[in-house]
């Protein structure tokens, strides 16, 4: 398990134990995390479970593919250095205590 932190768009944050493998956004639809929603179920097409990876955290986090970064110009809020899609990020082990947060809108 790999323990991820969602600060949702209201300040709430949620601790989850996410097992290896899953994807962020998985985690987050699979325990009602609130400001993602991952409209493609997760085939990079849709944009909507858009994150903001804390920065201490966004260089451990591996390179978004081209696709990736093709669909981060579609995102309906503010685009960062540090928005990744998180149906693209894999929970590791290199990823313990990752932080998150979700953006005001999604579409
Ligand atoms: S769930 Fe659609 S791009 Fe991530």
């Amino acid at each position: 398990m790999v323990t991820v932190t969602y600060i949702e768009p209201n300040g709430n944050e949620q601790q989850i134990d996410v097992p290896e493998g899953w994807s962020l956004m998985q985690a987050a639809m699979s325990n009602g995390v609130d400001g993602m929603e991952a409209e493609c179920g997760g085939s990079c097409a849709c944009a909507t479970c858009h994150c903001y990876v804390d920065e201490a955290w966004a260089e451990r986090v591996p390179a978004a593919a081209e696709n990736e970064l093709a669909m981060l110009d579609n995102v309906a809020a503010e685009r960062r250095p540090t928005s990744r899609l998180s149906c693209q990020i894999k929970a590791t082990a290199a990823l313990e205590g990752i932080v998150l947060r979700l953006p005001v809108n999604q579409s």
